[in-house]
């Protein structure tokens, strides 16, 4: 998004810079000499020129350094995270647990909400456990699991609901699901936070 912002920042200089120019080599003062010294048309040109060269080359060193800290970051290897242990964890029950990532893989202690489905859930889900990020889509709350007879992940600000078998908002504001934490059983129950869905396990 950033680069597409930059990209048409760019683009939109780009433009103005030969409309101006356009402007200029076509419109002579009376009296003035086009293009000379002390064309005032000209100066202002000359300074246009200045200001805009330096932000395109601004620009271009911002969208490079940001790629760059991007797949730098990209290519942090995330340790799995513990969670829990299945059999501590009742079905229809929630757990609360910070991946040191957020779904981007930026370093940060980001807010996540481990579910162990009931029986019914998990047979239509087709798996028992899934954790999600528990950071509203819409405005960024902290969501909630809701153990009532009609389980719902609950953001508590603007009432918006997510579906907890899938993640996706079913009403209020949100608009986008919850991104998706990846996750790794042991035989001995342990569950582990492995990475972010759509990103690839990191751990080992
Ligand atoms: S911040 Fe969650 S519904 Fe608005």
């Amino acid at each position: 998004m950033a680069d597409l912002s930059a990209l048409l920042l760019l683009g939109a200089l780009s433009l103005l810079g030969v409309i101006l120019y356009l402007a200029i080599h076509y419109s002579v003062r009376p009296g003035a000499k086009p293009g000379g010294i002390d064309d005032p048309l000209r100066r202002a040109f000359l300074r246009y020129s200045v200001l805009a060269s330096l932000v395109l080359v601004l620009g271009h060193a911002w969208v490079g350094v940001e790629e760059m800290f991007r797949s730098l970051t990209r290519q942090i290897k995330l340790e799995p995270v513990y969670v829990a242990n299945l059999r501590e964890l009742e079905p229809g029950s929630a757990v609360s647990f910070m991946m040191p990532v957020d779904p981007d893989m930026l370093p940060a202690d980001h807010p996540c909400i481990l579910i162990r489905l009931t029986p019914e859930e998990a047979q239509r889900a087709g798996r028992e456990l899934v954790a999600y990020s528990a950071r509203c889509t819409h405005l960024g709350c902290i969501v909630e699991y809701l153990e009532t007879d009609g389980r719902e992940i609950y953001c508590p600000c603007h009432a918006g609901i997510f579906d907890p078998l899938t993640g996706n908002p079913i009403s209020g504001p949100p608009k986008r699901p919850l991104p998706e934490v990846q996750l790794r059983v042991e035989e001995d129950g342990s569950i582990y936070a492995v990475g972010w869905v759509g990103q690839g396990e990191q751990g080992e």
